[in-house]
């Protein structure tokens, strides 16, 4: 741990130095000093710091929400507290960011709450740090190795810690924000945008079949409203989904075409044998494999999200259906920067409810979720901390 502060304390010595150095020079007229670049939007005659290099030293504390290491329950969520903690530094290949938005997940609560002990599903222990995986905000400082990252970028991503005013990132987990979308929708998608865009593009998509119906057996919540989307984006004829109550109507205004209420009616049984081509389960309930064999065309895909629901592929598929168990989502800039390019063409849209919640507020946030209900992505605002501190600058 002292070593790893000695670290941190030589970077900014010697960046702040750099600062200095090019401070009020000109490369205009000759050189910049060593270790300035020439240069920037703002001033071509400029000489400054490399983006590269740490600007300036990031704050002394931060507040963040963090887990305790044990499982706890609603509504006192008695293992989760706001803590002032000093951030992280940036090392290679990571980047510091302020953090603007995030939002919750089902993984984030499943991490807290007692299924957690011993390992959810076996793979993940009870949260123990800084909560949080997700979201948007500004580019403070970056390490090493990270080219096309600096600081001021305005990115979303993949965070460790992401419920806190400061958060680290490895650099190949960012992507430059879409620009018609601000901090707080921003940080809603990074999750649920990603695992739908990979999952319907492991299904088959986009496909050269014409007529394609693509079911999402959950369409109203994260990733489903995502995936209702991703769909039509990626050439999707007809949409299939189940929700129910407000969202009926929410998921046909994201292009859903049929919609069953899944308090009245079972999917599987709504549909017609051979009437689909791509399955993309992301609800993920035990079982449903099975049920939804009969509705899937000759040459058609039956995909399963893993998740909290405990679903599988089946152990009968019929003949001429593939299946795919996709496993868990791969966080990465490619992908961040598809969504982008749909999110600037119009073609996908946030969806986050109000309220959205400050740090101080995760509990109830992940109470939100739990209640139902949830019509798109609960938001977690980090720059919305209960009280000031010094180190907001
Ligand atoms: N493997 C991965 O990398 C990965 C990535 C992301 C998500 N996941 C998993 O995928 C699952 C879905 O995630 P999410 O972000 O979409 O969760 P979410 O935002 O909680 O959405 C789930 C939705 O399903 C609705 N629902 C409840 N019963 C239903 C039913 N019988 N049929 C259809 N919908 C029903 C819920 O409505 P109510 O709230 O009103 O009940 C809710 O809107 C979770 O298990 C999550 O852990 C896995």
């Amino acid at each position: 741990m002292l070593l790893y502060y000695f670290a941190a304390y030589v970077t900014f010595a010697t960046c702040i130095c750099a600062e200095d150095v090019c401070k009020g020079n000109r490369c205009d007229t000759q050189a910049c000093p060593c270790g300035c670049e020439c240069g920037n939007s703002h001033d071509p005659g400029l000489c400054y710091v490399p983006a590269t290099a740490m600007a300036e030293p990031p704050p002394q504390k931060m507040h963040a929400v963090q887990g305790s290491g044990h499982s706890c329950y609603k509504p006192d969520w008695s293992c989760i507290s706001e803590n002032l903690v000093l951030p992280d530094v940036p090392m290679a290949n990571q980047a510091l960011i302020e953090m603007r938005g995030s939002s919750v997940n089902p993984i984030n609560v499943d991490l807290v709450e007692p299924a957690c002990e011993g390992g959810f599903e076996g793979k993940f222990p009870c949260s123990n740090g800084t909560l949080g995986n997700e979201g948007a905000g500004i580019v403070l400082a970056v390490g090493a190795n990270c080219a096309g990252l600096k600081k001021g970028d305005e990115v979303w991503g993949f965070m460790h810690g992401a419920y806190a005013q400061y958060a680290i990132a490895d650099c190949t987990k960012l992507g430059l924000k879409p620009s018609n979308l601000g901090f707080i929708n921003a940080g809603t998608v990074p999750v649920v945008g990603s695992t739908s865009l990979q999952c319907l593009k492991s299904a088959g998509m986009p496909s050269k079949k014409t007529n394609l119906t693509v079911v999402v057996t959950s369409g109203q919540g994260g990733t489903g409203f995502m995936a209702i989307q991703l769909a039509k984006a990626l050439g999707a004829t007809r949409v299939v989904t189940a929700a129910t109550g407000a969202g009926i109507d929410f998921v046909k205004s994201l292009g859903a075409d049929v919609v069953v209420d899944y308090h009245e009616q079972d999917l599987a049984d709504a549909l017609a044998d051979d009437s689909v081509d791509i399955v993309f389960d992301n609800f993920g309930r035990k079982g449903t494999a099975d049920k939804m064999m009969h509705t899937i065309r000759k040459g058609g895909t039956f995909l399963v999200l893993m998740g909290g629901n405990g679903g599988t592929i089946s152990k009968r598929p019929k003949a001429g259906v593939r299946q795919v168990d996709f496993g868990l989502m791969h966080a990465n800039q490619q992908t961040l920067d598809e969504l982008r390019a749909l999110f600037v063409a119009g073609k996908l849209h946030t969806r986050t409810m109000q309220p959205t919640y400050g740090l101080a507020e995760v509990p109830q946030a992940f109470t939100r979720l739990l209640s139902g209900g949830v019509l798109g992505k609960i938001a977690i605002v980090p720059s919305r901390a209960h009280q000031p501190t010094s180190m907001i600058v």
